[in-house]
């Protein structure tokens, strides 16, 4: 026989995740899109200008007619960056023939380090072709302010220094449009299966 007394720690236990959840949900829309889009979901990303691991000039008018995922990151990353990427680019990977209707962008937040040839190399290194964007500090730190991201320096000692950074995915619809932060920790089949409904 269940003891009663014993359940209650782990409704509580629910209980209080689940308020922490809805608490940390709320945090992050508040965060990702700012107070005034809970009316208007525009206020996220927006026309940029910025140069491609080729070296030349890549805008929003590039993905116009397919939607794509914006990650903000760097190459000297160690986990996060590197994962979210590997994720993203199991998702295009998985939309099979159909991956040049949708795009992967990562948008450097260390564009004192990542120039177009490291980006190349980088960015090549995935499953998926996906571009890797670059520009001047101020360029950054304006597409960065668009679609909200945090970033700072930190420094590790010498001449070096990691990147701090938000590491959300961001799902752009074919009109450039924000729609919403995009989950790649599920299988990249549903994860595609998602990504088709804005083709
Ligand atoms: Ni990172």
């Amino acid at each position: 026989m269940r003891n009663p007394i014993r359940r209650t720690p782990r409704l509580l236990l629910a209980c209080t995740a689940f308020a922490a959840g809805l608490a940390l949900c709320a945090g992050f829309i508040v965060f990702v899109a700012g107070p005034s889009s809970l009316v208007r979901r525009a206020a996220v990303g927006g026309p940029f200008s910025l140069t491609d691991e080729n070296g030349r000039t890549f805008t929003d008018q590039d993905l116009k007619g397919k939607p794509f995922l914006v990650f903000f990151g760097f190459v000297r990353c160690p986990v996060v960056c590197p994962t979210t990427l590997f994720e993203m680019s199991a998702v295009l990977h998985a939309l099979g023939p159909d991956a040049d209707r949708a795009a992967g962008i990562m948008i450097t937040l260390d564009p004192e380090r990542d120039t177009p040839e490291l980006l190349k190399d980088y960015i090549g290194s995935f499953d998926a072709p996906m571009h890797a964007l670059t520009g001047t500090a101020e360029e950054i730190a304006r597409v960065a302010r668009t679609y909200r991201v945090y970033y700072r320096k930190v420094p590790l000692g010498g001449d070096d220094y990691t990147v701090d950074h938000s590491a959300v995915v961001y799902l752009m619809d074919k009109q450039g449009r924000f729609v919403a932060p995009f989950n790649v920790k599920r299988t990249p089949e549903t994860a595609a299966a998602d990504l088709r409904r804005y083709f």
